[in-house]
């Protein structure tokens, strides 16, 4: 089944119309600077295609999780500037999303022109997606665009709200996002490899059941492998895991066997005492693992045993770090994984497919964003649409009658 969104082009003209676009300028900051403009740059065909049409662009996006209420250090003001360079053009900005300041600002737009509004979870009716909240936001506007698949597993009032009030369409990073992932998704080329990872289980549980049924090989990495180790009998010292799940996960083993899916835990680890930078380490096999150790890595033969099967793969999604990647060197075996996956990428082997912040981090800071097939920039809406689970932001902008946003890896 192929989702089908309501496009740009099906709004018509949209010269001199007021177009209300929801953004994810949810980006890294550090010290008021934007470390990583990825997502800014993404949006850029989508302004493009407005300004070109004559649109007067009213920009919502939320930034961080501030409790409903003003939170200066959540203000996107500094964004505005950024968003100005990416776009090369001029952003004003409102100091708030809804009231007077939003309405004399809208009120003063010309065609090409671009207005941001103030952090739009500075007031509580976006997350409770209040109807009357919703309303106003979009009486200042003629269209609804949704530009940010990262937001849409998100219902809340700038993401679903406002559909309800406006002629509305996905924009173009939305779209791509949705068709590059399906594209791999959707009956992928085999094998099919999926990596996943991170520190719970718990987090991953719907994703290790749907994926299951999908792909050849399932390696787990990072602390939620602990769980799996500990079901399996091999002692896991001190190391994290979620003692709650450790039948779930032997059931977990038992249900991959029926999918004929052949999961990978580490053979070996990387173990310390304490978590903290440069921590004295030792690598040892899963079996050996000392009462006192902390598992907070895979080891280089673990790594040696995916990178094999990463070279018989001809579908890789990646979805969480093997190790406790912000401490060095426990990022080690990701950054090695990012690697081989780059490698093959680029020699035409597999198609690549990752998501996730952590994931996306080590890709980035390892230089090889460029050599996967696609990157998504959803950390959360990725997880969910992995998951099989319907997306509320993309579900309002489906346009064929019939068609579900429910992921076509459910059906
Ligand atoms: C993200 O960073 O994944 C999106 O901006 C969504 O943010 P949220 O998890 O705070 O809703």
């Amino acid at each position: 089944m192929t989702l089908v969104l309501k496009t740009l082009q099906e709004c018509g003209s949209l010269n001199n119309k007021a177009v209300l676009l929801r953004v994810d300028l949810n980006v890294p900051m550090h010290h008021g600077r934007v470390e990583d403009a990825t997502r800014i740059e993404k949006l850029k065909p989508t302004f493009d295609y407005l300004l070109d049409q004559g649109a007067k662009i009213i920009v919502v996006s939320h930034f961080g999780r501030p409790k409903g209420e003003f939170d200066r250090d959540l203000s996107l003001a500094p964004i505005a500037d950024v968003l100005a360079d990416v776009l090369n053009h001029e952003v004003k900005f409102a100091v708030d999303c809804i009231g007077d300041a939003a309405k004399e600002a809208v009120d003063g737009l010309e065609s090409g022109d671009i207005l941001l509004l103030e952090n739009v979870r500075f007031h509580g009716g976006e997350k409770a997606n209040d109807p009357e909240f919703s309303k106003e936001l979009a009486s200042y506007a003629d269209v609804f665009v949704n530009d940010t698949f990262s937001c849409s597993h998100r219902a809340h009032a700038s993401i679903v709200g406002v559909a309800e009030h406006l002629p509305s369409a996905a924009g173009l990073l939305l779209q791509e996002e949705i068709s590059s992932i399906e594209s791999v998704l959707d009956n992928p080329k085999t094998p099919m490899t999926v990596i996943t990872g991170g520190a719970k289980v718990s987090t991953k549980l719907a994703l290790l059941q749907n994926l299951m049924k999908k792909a050849d090989h399932l390696v787990i990495g990072g602390a939620m492998a602990n769980t799996f180790l500990k079901a399996k009998g091999h002692p896991i010292g001190v190391s994290l895991y979620e003692p709650e799940l450790v039948d779930k996960a032997r059931e977990i083993l038992e249900q991959s066997k029926k999918c004929d899916c052949n999961i990978i835990l580490p053979s070996q680890v990387v173990v310390a005492s304490k978590l903290e930078q440069r921590a004295e380490n030792s690598i040892c096999d899963v079996d050996d693992v000392p009462n006192d150790g902390m598992i907070l890595d895979i080891g280089p033969m673990a790594v040696q045993a995916i990178e094999a099967v990463l070279a018989s793969s001809s579908t890789v999604v990646w979805n969480g770090p093997m190790g406790a990647f912000e401490y060095k060197p426990f990022d080690a075996a990701s950054v090695a994984i990012a690697r081989s996956i780059a490698y093959l990428t680029g020699k035409g082997k597999i198609t690549s497919l990752a998501g996730g912040g952590d994931v996306v981090a080590t890709i980035k800071s390892s230089g090889l964003a460029a050599h996967f097939s696609y990157i998504s920039t959803a950390g959360g809406a990725f997880l969910e649409w992995l998951e099989g689970k319907e997306l509320p932001g993309v579900a309002v902008l489906v346009s064929k009658e019939g068609a579900d946003a429910k992921k076509v890896v459910n059906s």
